[in-house]
């Protein structure tokens, strides 16, 4: 396949788009969305099939190889496995990969793996039911773990979970992350707290900059190497504590930011193309889904306005922003 035209103002080529499908969601991640107020978008709003699939032809012809679902949460978007099918017969896509509360996740698996579906990462911040109700201000560890089981079982792989860190939350169960990884095939992926779309008390009192998670594990006597062979097209920085069957990613946005290698675009459920996650701009491209030439020039649109960071952790600070932040919430844009 030819390389990818995606090429951005500051050198940085895209081959990757994240496609939220639905602003909806089964939990209410403290981290995520605020236990109330959330306007969701009627079904009119939302992108159809056909439209995706035409946002992704266009993008494929211009060098996107890698496909990544979100939502909200994209297994309650119906029928989601027909759209998947549909994305991996398009030309040039070589990796589709969902990620995912894992609530449904035992009911489609088999869906999923059927219908092309390359990998899951499933969200999981911690391994205790009522500190999961308090997070997620909803339930269902079980539900989930037993996702987790049915995604080993029909052969996804890697398998990713991902723990988003929140301190004086979960921070305690670092041990029992890492000790996950010692028996089990699994790669987990410690993620800071980001402010995206608010950055209120609760971000300011609950981040935890990542240099803990390796803090931690020298206390506990690991030794901990750098891992290449983890496959994935996001932020992630790799490690594997010696001896271990898994491996254990860190994604750290905040203290040490990895823009200068971003090689993806998001599509919103409600259509637009935005460059990145943190600031306001975005493109719609729903107006134009019955015109390849003029996606594609969309495409091109969106890199020319993508910035070359974000400001993350200028707000720590309360420092001026160069420009205006989003405000949607992290379930709007899909992470
Ligand atoms: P892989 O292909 O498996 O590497 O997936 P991924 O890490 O790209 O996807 P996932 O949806 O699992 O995202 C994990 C975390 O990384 C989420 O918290 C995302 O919000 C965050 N993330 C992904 N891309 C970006 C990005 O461009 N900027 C920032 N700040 N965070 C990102
Ligand atoms: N900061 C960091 N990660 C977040 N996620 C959702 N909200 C946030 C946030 N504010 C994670 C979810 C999911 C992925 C899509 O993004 O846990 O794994
Ligand atoms: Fe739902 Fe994922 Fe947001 Fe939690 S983080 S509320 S599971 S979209």
């Amino acid at each position: 396949m030819s390389e990818s035209l995606l090429i951005d103002r500051f050198g940085r080529a895209h081959d990757y788009l994240r496609i939220s499908v639905t602003d909806q969601c089964n939990l209410r991640c403290v981290y995520c969305m605020p236990e109330e107020g959330m306007e969701f978008l009627s079904n009119d709003k939302v992108m159809s099939f056909d439209e995706i699939v035409a946002v992704v032809k266009a993008g494929a012809e211009l060098g996107i190889r890698k496909l990544r679902i979100t939502g909200g949460e994209p297994l309650v978007r119906k029928d989601i496995e027909v759209l998947i099918a549909r994305l991996s017969a398009i030309p040039g896509i070589e990796d589709i990969s969902l990620t995912t509360n894992g609530l449904l996740l035992e009911r489609k698996a088999d869906a999923l793996h059927a219908a092309g579906l390359n990998r899951v990462n499933i969200s999981l911040d911690t391994l205790d039911s009522s500190r999961f109700r308090m997070i997620s201000r909803r339930g269902g560890l079980d539900q989930v773990l037993k996702g987790i089981e049915a995604a080993s079982r029909v052969g996804f792989h890697p398998i990713k979970l991902n723990c988003v860190l929140l301190k004086g939350m979960n921070e305690d169960e670092i041990p029992d992350f890492l000790r996950m990884t010692l028996e089990h095939p699994l790669h987990v992926r410690f993620i800071e707290y980001m402010p995206i779309g608010h950055a209120d008390d609760t971000w300011r009192s609950h981040y935890l900059p990542l240099q803990s998670v390796l803090d931690k594990a020298k206390e506990l006597g690991y030794l901990v190497a750098k891992e290449e062979r983890v496959k994935g097209n996001g932020p992630s920085e790799d490690f594997r504590i010696e001896g271990a069957v898994g491996t254990f990613g860190l994604i750290h946005p905040i203290s040490d930011h990895f823009c200068k290698n971003c090689n993806r675009l998001r599509l919103t459920a409600d259509g637009n193309l935005k460059p990145c996650l943190y600031w306001v701009d975005e493109l719609n491209v729903r107006e134009c889904a019955s015109d390849p030439e003029a996606l594609k020039a969309m495409f091109f649109r969106a890199l020319d306005i993508k910035p070359e960071n974000h400001e993350m952790a200028e707000k720590l600070w309360d420092a001026a922003q160069s420009h205006v932040p989003t405000d949607r919430r992290m379930s709007q844009i899909g992470g």
